[in-house]
């Protein structure tokens, strides 16, 4: 048997998982283990996953049979399953796909490396998805790329109940980071030459700890010497305190961008999906968002075809897109899910309504910013260089504070990291381009 230790780690999901992806790395290096970057040169596979849609599990049930080849040619290889289906499916998983090895659900990535090295010594399936209601991973900050924004997860699981949602059950109840902890990250972040960070939460504004409320938490990640910018995401309408706005607006470094999904314009339809609000309170906080925050960019999460959505309901998700204009939104037909709440309630809105449903907040989004875009072209916008253009176009791309793309033309003296006022030129999709104005900021900081 081979005592190679060289592993192949593939996440998928969203970005919680890939800050839990950057703890099992440390907990794997810390045992000996190397990362690799192709599955062909890895002893040990595993896909750190998602279970939020069907489709996010099928695509990780086909992976698994592409992995399987690997085995063929060395039968030593193993492959793991973590996240969150492994959580909800634990060894049934090892039952659909024999060749699974290892199922490990999102507590107990501290045992990853010794059940690593139990299925390796035994040759039998190893299973590890017990839940643990007080823990929480922390990440060393990554050395690379220093410029962009660093996530931190600062509460791990969500006490809400949607009925649509496998959170729950995958991710367990809402537990909070220490403040001391999560300054901590932020200050190992900025030593590294960081000035960006992304708070993290399945639902960050409901973040809590006898210490600090999120208020306070956010204008002490601010307070940070050396830090520039400070988003976070996700946000719960029925957790903004206004105080939360008032700390957004005081602090400069505070990314004045929502991302609160709002998930169905009908009250109807949020009752059955027990979201908590009415949409007269969800438009009250974008209300008063609006006006303690100028700047304010509004992002959002829309799911079609939920249980009983009736024509008249789905109506009322566009006239709310209407009235909302968000930026942005990721926009999902429903997918049941197994043993979620609304898996007793009657799928019943047929798959072709849900395609043409989907279809028409698909265009409507479009249509609404494309003209929210057009009202753009001629601000002058503070923006922070990300990286090059991928598309070689001789483009630096960058960001606002708010979390806007936009292009800015390459010149000799600019460079990644520095920060620029730009005056908006146009918007093609969701990225402006713009011509440069001054630079209001040098980047200079050499990594060790
Ligand atoms: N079906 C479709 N979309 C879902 N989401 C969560 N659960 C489901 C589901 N069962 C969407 C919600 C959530 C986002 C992360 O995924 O819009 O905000
Ligand atoms: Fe799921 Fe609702 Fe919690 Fe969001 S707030 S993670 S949708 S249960």
């Amino acid at each position: 048997m081979s005592d190679q230790r060289r592993v192949y780690i593939e996440t998928y999901g969203c970005q919680m998982n890939l800050y839990d992806s950057r703890a099992i790395r440390d907990n794997l290096s810390a045992a000996g283990w190397s990362e690799v970057e192709s599955p062909d040169q890895a002893d040990v596979l595993l896909m750190n996953t998602c279970a939020i849609r069907d489709g996010a599990e099928t695509r990780v049930l086909g992976r698994i049979g592409e992995f399987q080849r690997y085995k063929y040619e060395r039968p030593e290889v193993k492959i793991g399953v973590l996240g969150c289906m492994a959580q909800r499916l634990g060894e049934e998983l090892h039952a659909r796909k024999r060749a699974v090895d290892l199922v490990v659900g999102t507590d107990s990535y501290g045992q990853l490396a010794e059940l690593i090295d139990a299925a390796r010594d035994s040759g039998q399936p190893q299973f590890d998805v017990q839940t643990d209601d007080s823990l929480t991973y922390v990440a060393r900050p990554e050395t690379s790329p220093l410029n962009n924004s660093h996530f931190i997860s600062i509460t791990q699981g969500c006490d809400y109940r949607c009925t649509f949602c496998v959170v729950p059950s995958t991710r367990g109840v809402l537990r909070a980071k220490a403040p001391s902890i999560i300054l901590g990250e932020v200050e190992q972040i900025v030593a590294a030459g960081g000035v960006e960070v992304t708070l993290l939460g399945q639902n960050v504004t409901a973040y809590r700890h006898p210490e600090a409320s999120f208020a306070e938490l956010i204008s002490s990640v601010a307070g940070v010497e050396g830090l520039r910018r400070v988003r976070f995401l996700t946000s719960h309408p029925t957790d903004f305190p206004e105080a939360t706005l008032l700390a957004v607006a005081e602090h400069e470094e505070i990314s004045p961008w929502l991302h609160m999904p709002v998930q169905s314009g009908s009250d109807r339809v949020l009752r059955r999906m027990k979201r908590g609000y009415r949409m007269a309170e969800y438009m009250a906080v974008v209300e008063t968002a609006r006006q303690l925050l100028p700047d304010l960019t509004l992002s959002t999460d829309l799911i079609v075809g939920f249980c009983g959505e009736t024509d008249a309901d789905f109506q009322q998700t566009l006239d709310a897109m209407r009235e909302l204009r968000f930026d942005s939104a990721f926009m999902f037909k429903y997918s049941e899910r197994p043993d979620t709440p609304a898996s007793r309630l009657d799928d019943d809105v047929a798959g072709q309504i849900k395609d043409e449903r989907l279809q028409q907040v698909i265009s409507l989004q479009d249509e609404l910013w494309t003209q929210r875009a057009a009202g753009c072209i001629g601000e002058e916008w503070k923006v922070a260089l990300e990286g090059e253009d991928i598309k070689g176009r001789g483009y630096f791309k960058g960001r606002t504070l708010n979390n806007r793309k936009v292009l800015v033309p390459k010149r000799a003296d600019l460079s990644v990291g520095d920060e620029l006022l730009v005056r908006v030129t146009g918007c093609a999709g969701t990225t402006f381009r713009s011509e440069l104005r001054s630079v209001l900021w040098k980047y200079d900081h050499v990594a060790a």
